[in-house]
């Protein structure tokens, strides 16, 4: 049978795990916000009161409507802190080992019922499922970064994921007013499979010398109509989690086609993850982006 979701846990603070905690608290559900580190959970909730506050400075939201989302999040110190929840989602690192060890660990934590999501954005959820005490209630729920703008939501289904789960995902999905797609349990679902290929093609025009970052993200911006450049998109998503991506595809459809650029391999070796560590293709640090090739 569905379940009704009102209570949702969240493990990691990062850029997804904040965004999908500020939307669930807007659409009324009560939040707890994990993290391994306290400092990232006190510093994911800093961002979603600066998108709060931009929401209301635009007239998007009332104060009140926000001062009670925000209301509605609390931290959660460990994984004994979700045990009152509906349905947990995990947005940690996108590292299969980190994931599988956070499924193991909280299990124990949650009632029987609880249903467990993963945000990942490649990793085989049939795979994640068998980390877990409930494959038959476990199921990727793959947001969208950012969070708070965009209307589409991924669901893919694990090879024993119900039907009750899938149907809960999706009416939760729908009480957050967003769209949800299906996608099947293949390497990076469906649009990952499309967009990092994409992404991985332009840091090898760049590898390649056959254009600066300036003119590869003019070029896709103005040429394709795409809102950003691919090397800007690229930095916004995180270059580790870009290079995780291409991993899982290059070893899941074992094809050479999505062999990782060696440039974004250095560049995530370098610690130049784009925005969230304030280098990648741009330069973050000043008032305007600039360029680092
Ligand atoms: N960045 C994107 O554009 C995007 C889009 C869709 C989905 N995703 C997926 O969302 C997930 C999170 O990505 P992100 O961009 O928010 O990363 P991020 O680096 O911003 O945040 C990851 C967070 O996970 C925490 N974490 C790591 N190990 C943990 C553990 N054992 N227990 C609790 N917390 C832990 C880290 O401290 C960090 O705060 C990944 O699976 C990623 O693939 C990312």
């Amino acid at each position: 049978m569905a379940i009704d979701i009102t209570r949702v846990g969240i493990i990691g603070a990062g850029q997804m795990g904040s965004g999908i905690a500020q939307v669930c608290a807007a659409a009324g559900l009560d939040v707890h916000l994990n993290d391994r580190e306290a400092a990232r959970i006190e510093a994911g909730l800093d961002v979603i009161d600066a998108s709060l506050a931009k929401l209301v400075s635009k007239g998007s939201m009332d104060e009140a409507a926000s001062r009670e989302a925000r209301n509605r999040i609390v931290p959660a110190r460990t994984f004994a802190d979700l045990g009152g929840c509906d349905l947990i989602i995990e947005a940690a690192t996108e590292n299969e080992a980190t994931k599988r060890e956070i499924f193991t660990a909280l299990c124990s934590s949650l009632r029987p019922e609880t249903l467990v999501a993963t945000n990942t954005s490649s990793i085989s959820i049939t795979r994640l499922a068998a980390a877990t005490d409930r494959p038959e209630r476990f199921i990727g729920i793959h947001f969208m970064n950012p969070v708070p703008v965009m209307q589409l939501v991924e669901l893919i289904r694990g090879i024993a994921t119900e039907d009750a789960t899938y149907e809960s995902s999706k009416a939760f999905i729908a009480k957050l007013g967003k769209t949800s797609t299906m996608s099947e349990d293949f390497p990076a679902f469906i649009v990952n499979r499309i967009l990092l290929p994409m992404i991985n093609e332009a840091i090898y025009t760049l590898y390649e010398g056959v254009g600066s970052v300036e003119s590869i993200d003019t070029a896709m911006r103005l040429g394709a109509n795409h809102p950003m450049g691919p090397l800007q998109l690229a930095d916004f998503i995180g270059l580790d989690t870009c290079l995780s991506v291409m991993q899982v595809l290059y070893d899941g459809l074992a094809d050479s086609k999505y062999r990782p650029c060696p440039l974004l391999v250095k560049y995530v070796e370098a610690g130049w993850l784009g925005r969230k560590t304030k280098r990648g293709f741009y330069d973050y640090r000043g008032p305007t982006p600039v360029p680092t090739r």
